[in-house]
């Protein structure tokens, strides 16, 4: 046999795309491929780019151009470009950047084979279609020999929301869910493998509404029937509408022991008329007692977030009213950006707001949310938490997981290994991680 095709994937992005580039890494895989971590030794350069923050294009452009060498010394060397960007602007990229031979778009990675030797042929290959058939079903490669205690699975793809900024409804297309029992086969074939934790993953996870076997089921529902599995320790979700947050998986908060104490909730603004610009359909108040009911169900729940400033016509008042809210919330994690135009989406044609307020409003929102983070990181020492180790650390004997809220701690033990879940005490909280002994 001849040695295999080597594969180098590059991910950008948010988790659907190291998802799917674990996906095309199995199918990709049936073609005789095996991935490298190094561009330089691949004979398969994959970007799986993202389209969702600024200067998306120009990035893969110069991530392109700095291959111009590599297949200069490897005609045979084939680029891709998968993804949102791939998406959006596929065939201005294949037209602009020669060295590119492949151009696949998120709603087609099944095809990826019959691209890959299309390319292999000498020929470009794109495909930025969105197919009526399932790309989940039919991605089935050889999965992965090796995998840690977490994984990701795609429940639900797409979004029907449109928010004025956004644009993930044109990338990634209509929210579509996943037939329940292919989530649960893929569920179990995780754990069968040693997975513990498992994340369920959509753009607008919890408006998730699958197939199952009385009619649709809602994403409570599919936490339930996952919290049947044997061996299956800790089930998340991410990312959250707080539109679609239903009474059941508010429940579910208080009453699936599997289920984690923590919940990314986006609200974007703080402030109503930029909430109603950015048409978010919900309003401050509306978020606020939709959080204090969640609370209500699992009172240690641990809220993120993600925020953008400098929408088009933000004023400074606005921008009060978002930090007014993040004090009220007190997020454990958020993540804040600048507005970004995204040519296409509605916001684009708006006022933009003066570049240099913009960042100082970015600067004085992080200095909020990073003190209330720190607190609250803080605030577990003393505590007893459960920690899924999942490698070790850096010195000897030490390992590193996470917590049920998603805080990295490390734990100085003999005898704890991969994939185990122990109660831990906290006693010390350090820039970036908790350090904890086991009780
Ligand atoms: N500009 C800045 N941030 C954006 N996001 C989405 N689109 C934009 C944009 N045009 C942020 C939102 C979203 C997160 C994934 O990225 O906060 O929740
Ligand atoms: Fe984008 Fe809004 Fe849909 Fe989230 S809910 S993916 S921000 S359009």
């Amino acid at each position: 046999m001849s040695d295999p095709k080597k594969l180098f994937i590059k991910t950008y992005g948010c988790q659907m795309n190291v998802y799917d580039s674990e996906r095309m890494a199995e199918a990709l895989g049936g073609q005789g491929y095996v991935e490298t971590q190094s561009a330089e030794d691949a004979d398969m350069i994959l970007l799986n780019t993202c389209h969702i923050r600024e200067k998306a294009a120009e990035k893969v452009y110069s991530e392109l151009g700095r291959f111009k060498g590599l297949k200069a010394a490897k005609p045979d060397l084939k680029i891709g470009v998968a993804g949102c960007v791939a998406q959006a602007e596929g065939e201005e990229i294949m037209r602009r950047q020669p060295l590119v031979d492949l151009v696949v778009g998120p709603q087609s990675y099944h095809r990826l084979p019959e691209l890959e030797a299309k390319a292999r042929a000498g020929e470009k290959a794109l495909d930025t279609d969105f197919p009526e058939e399932d790309k989940f079903e039919k991605l089935k490669g050889r999965p992965k020999a090796k995998r840690g205690p977490t994984a990701f699975l795609t429940v639900q793809e797409g979004c029907d929301k449109f928010c004025a900024f956004c644009v993930v409804p044109y990338t990634r297309g209509a929210e579509v869910s996943r037939p329940a029992d292919r989530i649960l086969r893929e569920a179990n074939e995780l754990v069968e493998r040693g997975v513990r934790e498992i994340t369920l993953l959509g753009q607008n996870v919890n408006a998730y509404h699958g197939a199952g076997p009385n009619g649709d089921m809602t994403l409570a529902g599919l936490i339930w029937e996952l919290d049947k599995i044997d061996g299956l320790e800790r089930i998340r979700f991410t990312t959250s509408h707080p539109n679609d947050m239903t009474d059941d998986l508010i429940e579910a908060h208080g009453t699936c022991a599997k289920l984690m104490p923590y919940l990314h909730l986006p609200v974007q603004a703080g402030s109503d008329k930029i909430l109603k610009r950015m048409n978010r359909s919900h309003t401050a108040d509306s978020y606020l007692r939709l959080v204090e009911r969640i609370r209500a169900a699992r009172p240690d729940i641990l809220m993120s977030g993600d925020f953008i400033v400098g929408f088009p016509e933000e004023t400074e008042a606005d921008f009060q009213a978002t930090l007014d809210l993040v004090e009220e919330i007190r997020y454990g994690y958020a993540y804040s950006f600048k507005y970004s135009t995204r040519p296409g989406t509605p916001a684009a044609e708006r006022a933009q707001v003066d570049p240099a307020e913009a960042d100082d409003r970015l600067q004085r929102l992080q200095a909020v949310i990073t003190r209330h983070q720190r607190e609250i990181q803080d605030s577990m020492v003393g505590r007893e938490v459960s920690v899924l180790f999942e490698k070790p650390g850096r010195l000897p004997g030490q390992m590193v997981g996470k917590s049920e809220y998603l805080h990295a701690v490390h734990v100085q033990a003999p005898g704890l290994s991969t994939g185990q879940i122990a109660r831990v005490r906290i006693v010390a909280s350090g820039p970036n991680s908790l350090a904890g002994e086991p009780v």
